[in-house]
């Protein structure tokens, strides 16, 4: 290991070695070419020597930093220390909570190090100032490239062979009960779950783990194109909501991406995009994300940044598709330039961001979070609809969303003309206003009963009502 002085570094010198700051974090790796930038950077922070390691281990040796006991780690517990994994990843900043992902990406890589040197502040607002996070890689410029390069629009299947058609779904399919579905929907967040806390951890995961998910997903959507949407509405996951997010929005963008008549290749890019867009978030923490507490400059910085965080991440991933990290870099970008990080207008958006805008703002706004409830789906779709109004998102997704959830989208609770209360289980893209309904009997172990209300035999029972 070589400690050297900023002051001493100069443009052009090639690394040897990998750069770490005194606490621990990564900067640059070997053989890259240290720029006037990186000098710049270097000599705003906070300190005034670096240091030249193979790995975070090798500063332990020299007492720089110290082996932290995860096992004393505790979900909901504040740090004292700035915590780095085995990669030189800060995982969570002095004075911030340890989180359950944090605890999961800890048992991924069990090396965990803490600064052993007091930062010389109990203040809160000073430690979080500090800058743990120094950047001294953009992967901006890279998504400029792909923004320069790669066509913007969406590959439509071909008119005469769509390489899902579909066949006429019959409510009697046999569609998994209460638990199949709840069973098929956690078996998925959770590999969505490992995956986040493999990546966390600084580890590679080939694209083949998620590109797993996405095609089981796909296999559903051909077979009950009807019903898809039912396994992305109505989560009520408060802690750790990432990887459910994640997954809802998958669901609800690839449905709509079929409505769009879009070809496989678009349909699963999309999916990917949905299954990775937050992972920048695992860097900012909860109370930030989560909403509900006053947010200073620097943390609403810290959220415009989670795109760019996400890109970062995915580099671990093998081998992302490009237009699926524009997709991901993309999906806070609005129709009428109001998003970030690049505020964006319509004509510089990828189809897939634009389409991801819309899923993701709507299972947003479906799931619960510790300062308000979840909104009612109906609620939802015309909180979305207002926001078409306004001009931030592209109305021909949110047409699609429709079609694929349904006007009273799949999950809401609703009043029939007849005064009974239903659910929505399934959508029907021909008459959005006409779902299939679920009724339950009395008897709370009968099988409830299933109406499609654009069955002609039904034509005098309709939604009268969304019901809160
Ligand atoms: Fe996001």
């Amino acid at each position: 290991m070589k400690q050297v002085r900023i002051a001493e570094l100069q443009p052009g010198m090639v690394l040897d070695l990998p750069m770490y700051s005194p606490w621990g974090q990564k900067l640059l790796d070997a053989g890259v070419k240290l720029t006037q930038s990186h000098i710049a950077t270097l000599r705003r922070a906070n300190t005034s020597e670096i240091f030249m390691a193979r790995c975070p281990q090798e500063l332990e040796e020299a007492g720089m930093l110290r082996r932290v006991d995860r096992r004393s780690l505790k979900a909901g517990q504040r740090s004292d220390l700035r915590l780095v994994n085995g990669t030189g990843q800060v995982l969570v900043e002095p004075g911030e909570e340890i989180e359950e992902h944090h605890i999961e990406a800890m048992a991924v890589d069990q090396r965990v190090y803490g600064e052993d040197r007091a930062t010389g502040t109990d203040d809160l607002t000073r430690r979080r100032n500090y800058p743990g996070r120094l950047k001294l890689t953009n992967p901006r410029d890279m998504v400029v490239e792909l923004e320069r390069s790669l066509p913007l629009s969406a590959r439509r299947a071909p008119a005469h062979a769509h390489p899902m058609e579909m066949r006429k779904e019959s409510i009697a399919s046999p569609w998994p009960d209460r638990q199949g579905l709840v069973a098929f929907r956690q078996g998925h967040i959770w590999a969505v779950r490992r995956l986040y806390a493999r990546i966390e951890a600084g580890r590679c995961v080939p694209i083949e783990c998620l590109g797993a998910i996405v095609d089981e997903l796909l296999d559903v959507l051909g077979e009950f194109p009807r019903r898809f949407c039912q396994l992305g509405i109505r989560f009520r996951h408060e802690h750790d909501h990432l990887p459910d997010h994640a997954f809802a929005a998958a669901v609800l963008a690839m449905a709509a991406a079929r409505q769009m008549n879009w070809d496989e290749q678009s349909i699963r890019a999309v999916g990917l995009a949905a299954l990775t867009m937050d992972l920048g978030m695992l860097r900012v923490p909860r109370r930030i994300h989560h909403g509900g507490t006053e947010l200073d400059t620097m943390d609403i910085r810290r959220i415009h940044e989670h795109p760019l965080e996400s890109i970062e991440m995915l580099q671990q991933v093998l081998t992302v598709p490009p237009i699926v990290k524009l997709a991901v870099y993309q999906h806070h970008e609005r129709e009428d330039a109001s998003g970030y990080p690049m505020k964006r207008h319509t004509e510089s958006i990828c189809d897939l961001a634009r389409l991801l805008a819309v899923a993701d703002a709507f299972t947003a706004m479906t799931e619960r979070r510790s300062h308000r409830e979840a909104r009612q789906p109906y609620a939802a779709m015309r909180e979305i609809l207002d926001g078409a109004t306004r001009g931030e998102y592209w109305k021909p997704a949110i047409k699609a969303m429709i079609q694929a959830a349904g006007l009273f989208p799949v999950g809401s609770r609703v009043r029939l003309s007849d005064g009974r209360a239903a659910s929505v289980v399934a959508a029907n893209a021909q008459r959005i206003d006409k779902p299939v309904v679920e009724i339950k009997r009395e008897d709370p172990d009968a099988e409830p009963v299933l109406i499609d209300l654009s069955d002609p035999d039904h034509h005098q029972v309709s939604v009268a009502e969304a019901l809160n």
